[in-house]
C-alpha cells in the first residue's frame, strides 16, 4: 500500500514530522528486540526436523530440486511481479522462493497459487535486497559503520525488518561483511570498512536487528526478517579494487582479516549465508566444500542454508572449472550452496546428475530439508499469509518513528574532517547562504544505492535540509556549478555569483551514488570530474581579494559537504577547505541531518572506518598493516615508502573531529602483569575540555610486541560512543579478553603467546596514549588450527 505523497510538501512535511518528533523524544537507541518465540531456535528444533523429514518424504525429485531454484521478480507499472511463467512454475513445485518481489497484497496472491494450487502446496519464501531500509532509507553501511555505534545500527535493522516484513518479505540478503582495504573497490560503500572488529560488531549488530534478537530466537516472529551473511569469502579482497575480480591472500590473513565478521555473523544466529563471486587463490568460493563445509559447518557449527550470488553458479564456467552448465551444478551442490539464486541451473541439471547417478540424492535432500526448516520456523506452514499483512504495510510505511531514526542514524554516521578557525556551526541568521554543488539538490544519490523501495521523492538533500533549518526569512540561493563527473564548466559563472553574494557557503561535492556498490569500481578514488575547480572558483569567489591560499582566514565561512560510498582522496580540498563534513550517503534524511550538523544542532561524533588515502598510488593502505623490517623513516632513504609521497595518510582510521575537544589522561592498567588466560581492565578519564556538548568514540588498540608470527602495527579491540556535555570527566572502561590478544600462530593455531603487549587508548588510530603489560606463562592455544585452505 504505498502513500501518495507529493515533492514539494514533502520536504517540509517530512522536516516538521521529524523535528517534532526530534524535540519530544529523547534520542534513545534501545533496540526493541521482539519477543522472543520459544527458548531454542525453532528453525533447529527436533519439531522443525521432523516435520520437515516428513515433507520430503511425500516429494518427488524435481519438487525437492524446486524448493532450492530462486527467480527473480520483474518490475511493472504497479510494483514488482513474478517473471514470465513464474506462477507455472510455482503451480508445479518447481519454485522455492523469489527475490526482489514484495507488497503484502501481491505476495498474498503468489503465496496462494504456492499453497492451494500445487501438489503439496509448500509455501514461498520472499526474499529482497533490503541493505540500510526498506522504504524508509538509513544510511548506507559505511557510513552507519562510521557511527561506531552498534545499538544505533542493530535499531536501524530492527525497523527497517519491520518495514520489509510487513510487505510480505520474509528474508533480506544483508548484511554484507566484506573487508575492504581498497577504496577503488566500489562495494565498500555496503559494508563497515578495513576493519575486522569493527566490522564484526557490525555485523552482529545488524543479524541481531534484521533477525529480531539474539541466537535467531525470535524467528517466527511476523516482524522478524532472516538474514544473509554475504559474500562469503573474502570478497572485499579483489585484486586492484576491481568488482568481481580475483582474490590472493595468505591463508593467515584470511583468518586474521577478512573472516572473522562473517563467523560474528554467524554467532548472531544468522540464518542465511550468500557464497561470494570471487575465487581465493584459484578456488572459486561457489566450488568451495572448504569455505561452504569445512569453515562454516564443521568450524563454526552453522546450521542455516547457503545461497548462491546471482548467476554464481553458472559462473564456475568462466573461472574455468566447470565445462557446462551442468557440471557447475554439480559443482555447486557438492561445496555446499543449498540454493541457485536467478541461474536455473539446479531445475535444469540437477535431476538428471541424480537420476546418473553422478551426485547422491542426499546431497540433494539436506539442501531441501534446510529450507523447509527455515519455511517450518517461519510459521509458514500454518499460515503462509502471516507476513503478508494490509494493515501492517500501512502502518509502518514510512511511519514517523522510522524516518526520526533515521536521521538519528544520519547524524551519527557524520565524520567531521575539518574546521579551521571554528568556521561550524553556521549562523542560521546570515541574510543569504549560498548552496552550490552537483550534489547539493540530488535526491536519488542522498538515498545512497540498494535503496530497497526508497523513493528518491521522499528524500531530503542538502537544499532541502538548509532551507528547512534556516526558515523563510534566510536567502537560500542554489548553484549547481557543475556536473558530478563531466567536463563542464558553464555552471561556473553562477556558482561563482552565489558565493559572492551569500554570507556563508555550503559546497556540496563528491560522488553519485551509482559511483559506487556493484560494478562501480573506480581506477582513481579523486573528486570525479570538473569538482575541484569548481571549489577553487567558489573558494575564489568568495574572497576574491586574497590567494586561495588564504582561504583559513576568510571571514566568510564556506563548508564542504562530501557525498560518497568510499575513502576519497582529497588532499586539496583538505588543505584549502576550511571546513570539511563528511555525509557518505545518509537515507531518506541526509539533508536533515547534514543541516543539523552544518548548523550546530547536533555536535558530530562519527569517526572514519577506513583509511582516507592523499592520492590513489598509496593504496592499500589501512592502519592495521604489518611493520616490515625496515618500517618508513624518512631520514633513511631503504626503508619502506614512496619517493614521492608522505607514507602517513591523509585521515587515519579512527578519524573524526567534534564542535568540542576532548583530552584523554590518566591511562591505566588493572595489572602490569597476567597469565595468557586471563583478562584486563584497561580504564582511561576522557574530559570534554570544550564548550558544548558531544559525542567521542574512544577507541582501544593493542599490540603484541614481539611474537611468533609478524603481527599488524595495532589492532582494534574495543570501542565506546560516549556522550559529554562541557567540562564532563568520564572514565572508560575496557575489558581485555584473551581473544582480543589472540593471533595464529605458524601452525595456524589460535593461541595468545606471553611476552609484552603495547595497550593504545585514543581519538583515533594515530593518537593514543600507550601503556605496557606482559602476559606470563606459557602459551595458551584458544582453538586447534583450521583444515588446510583448498
Ligand atoms: C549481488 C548480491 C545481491 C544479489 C541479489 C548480486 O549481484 O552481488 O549482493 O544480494 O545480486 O540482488
Amino acid at each position: 500500500m504505498k502513500r501518495k505523497l507529493f515533492p514539494a510538501a514533502l520536504a517540509a512535511a517530512l522536516w516538521t514530522s521529524v523535528s517534532g518528533l526530534l524535540a519530544q523524544t529523547p534520542p534513545a537507541v534501545t533496540p526493541a528486540p521482539i519477543q522472543a518465540q520459544t527458548r531454542e531456535s525453532p528453525l533447529f528444533s527436533a519439531r522443525a526436523s521432523q516435520f520437515a523429514d516428513s515433507v520430503l518424504k511425500l516429494m518427488t525429485l524435481d519438487e525437492k530440486i524446486g524448493q532450492l531454484n530462486q527467480s527473480p521478480g520483474e518490475g511493472s507499472q504497479t510494483g514488482p511481479r513474478a517473471p514470465a511463467g513464474g506462477e507455472a512454475l510455482v503451480r508445479a513445485g518447481r519454485m522455492g522462493s523469489f527475490l526482489g518481489i514484495w507488497g503484502a497484497d501481491y505476495t498474498r496472491g503468489l503465496q496462494r497459487v504456492a499453497t492451494q494450487e500445487s501438489r503439496l502446496k509448500i509455501p514461498l519464501l520472499f526474499a529482497m535486497d533490503v541493505i540500510h531500509g526498506f522504504r524508509t532509507i538509513y544510511p548506507v553501511p559505511l557510513a552507519e559503520a562510521a557511527s561506531f555505534d552498534p545499538a544505533r545500527v542493530e535499531f536501524s535493522a530492527r525497523q527497517a525488518a519491520v518495514e520489509a516484513t510487513a510487505h510480505g518479505l520474509h528474508w533480506t540478503f544483508a548484511p554484507m561483511v566484506d573487508i575492504a582495504r581498497d577504496p577503488r573497490w566500489g562495494r565498500i560503500v555496503e559494508g563497515a570498512g578495513e576493519d575486522p572488529y569493527l566490522g564484526s560488531s557490525m555485523s552482529a549488530a545488524r543479524v541481531r536487528g534484521f533477525q529480531g534478537g539474539d541466537s535467531a530466537l525470535s524467528i517466527g516472529a511476523p516482524d522478524a526478517l532472516l538474514a544473509t551473511v554475504k559474500h562469503f569469502a573474502a570478497y572485499g579482497g579483489a585484486e586492484g579494487g576491481r568488482d568481481y575480480n580475483t582474490v590472493e591472500l595468505s591463508e593467515r590473513t584470511l583468518w586474521e582479516t577478512y573472516l572473522p565478521p562473517y563467523e560474528a555473523a554467524v554467532k548472531a544466529g544468522v540464518v542465511f549465508v550468500m557464497s561470494s563471486f570471487n575465487d581465493i587463490g584459484g578456488t572459486p568460493s561457489h566450488a568451495s566444500d572448504w569455505l561452504l563445509r569445512d569453515v562454516l559447518r564443521e568450524r563454526w557449527g552453522f546450521k542455516g542454508a547457503v545461497v548462491s550470488d546471482w548467476g554464481g553458479i553458472s559462473e564456475l564456467i568462466p573461472h574455468g572449472v566447470a565445462a557446462n552448465r551442468g557440471e557447475a551444478g554439480i559443482l555447486g551442490i557438492r561445496a555446499g550452496v543449498d540454493i541457485d539464486m536467478s541461474d536455473n541451473v539446479y531445475i535444469d541439471s540437477l535431476g538428471a546428475a541424480v537420476r546418473s547417478g553422478r551426485i547422491p540424492q542426499a546431497l540433494v535432500d539436506s539442501a531441501v530439508h534446510r529450507v523447509l526448516r527455515i519455511k517450518y520456523a517461519l510459521g509458514l506452514f500454518q499460515d503462509p499469509y502471516r507476513f503478508s499483512d494490509v494493515a501492517r504495510e500501512r502502518r509502518y510505511t514510512l511511519a514517523p518513528e522510522h524516518l526520526l531514526a533515521s536521521r538519528l542514524a544520519a547524524r551519527e554516521g557524520i565524520v567531521l574532517l575539518k574546521n579551521s578557525s571554528k568556521t561550524l556551526p553556521l549562523r542560521k541568521d546570515p541574510r543569504t547562504i549560498a548552496v552550490i554543488g552537483p550534489l547539493a539538490d540530488d535526491r536519488r544519490s542522498s538515498l545512497g544505492g540498494w535503496a530497497a523501495d526508497g523513493h528518491p521523492e521522499e528524500t531530503l538533500t542538502v537544499l532541502a535540509g538548509v532551507r528547512a533549518a534556516v526558515g523563510p526569512s534566510v536567502k537560500v540561493i542554489y548553484a549547481r556549478g557543475s556536473p558530478v563527473d563531466t567536463a563542464d564548466t558553464t555552471g561556473f559563472a553562477a556558482a561563482r555569483d552565489a558565493a559572492a553574494q551569500a554570507d556563508a557557503i555550503v559546497l556540496v561535492l563528491g560522488e553519485r551514488e551509482s559511483m559506487s556498490g556493484e560494478a562501480s569500481s573506480r581506477s582513481s578514488i579523486a573528486l570525479p570530474g570538473f569538482q575541484l575547480e569548481l571549489a577553487r572558483a567558489v573558494f575564489h569567489a568568495a574572497k576574491p581579494s586574497a590567494a586561495f591560499v588564504q582561504t583559513d582566514t576568510t571571514p566568510k565561512p564556506i563548508a564542504v559537504v562530501l557525498m560518497n560510498g568510499r575513502a576519497l582522496a582529497i588532499p586539496e580540498l583538505a588543505r584549502e577547505a576550511p571546513a570539511i563534513v563528511e555525509s557518505w550517503f545518509l537515507g531518506s534524511q541526509h539533508g536533515a541531518a547534514v543541516a543539523d550538523v552544518l548548523f550546530g544542532d547536533y555536535n558530530p561524533g562519527g569517526k572514519l572506518p577506513v583509511t582516507f588515502p592523499r592520492v590513489t598510488g598509496q593504496i592499500p593502505i589501512y592502519y592495521n598493516h604489518r611493520n616490515t623490517g625496515r618500517p618508513s623513516d624518512t631520514a633513511n632513504h631503504y626503508t619502506s615508502k614512496y619517493l614521492d609521497l608522505p607514507s602517513s595518510p591523509l585521515f587515519p582510521f579512527g578519524y573524526g573531529l567534534s564542535y568540542t575537544t576532548f583530552s584523554y589522561s590518566n591511562l591505566r592498567l588493572s595489572s602490569a602483569t597476567i597469565g595468557a588466560g586471563d583478562s584486563l581492565e584497561v580504564s582511561v578519564d576522557v574530559r570534554n575540555s570544550g564548550d558544548r556538548g558531544g559525542d567521542e568514540v574512544v577507541q582501544l588498540y593493542v599490540r603484541d610486541d614481539v611474537a611468533s608470527v609478524e603481527e599488524p602495527v595495532k589492532r582494534l579491540v574495543g570501542f565506546q560512543r560516549i556522550a559529554s556535555r562541557p567540562g564532563d570527566t568520564r572514565t572508560v572502561t575496557f575489558r581485555i579478553r584473551p581473544e582480543s590478544l589472540a593471533l595464529y600462530d605458524r601452525q595456524m593455531r589460535r593461541v595468545v603467546e606471553p611476552g609484552t603487549f603495547t595497550v593504545y587508548v585514543g581519538t583515533n588510530s594515530d593518537d593514543a596514549l600507550t601503556a605496557h603489560f606482559t602476559v606470563t606463562g606459557d602459551v595458551l592455544v584458544l582453538a586447534p588450527p583450521p583444515t588446510r585452505f583448498r
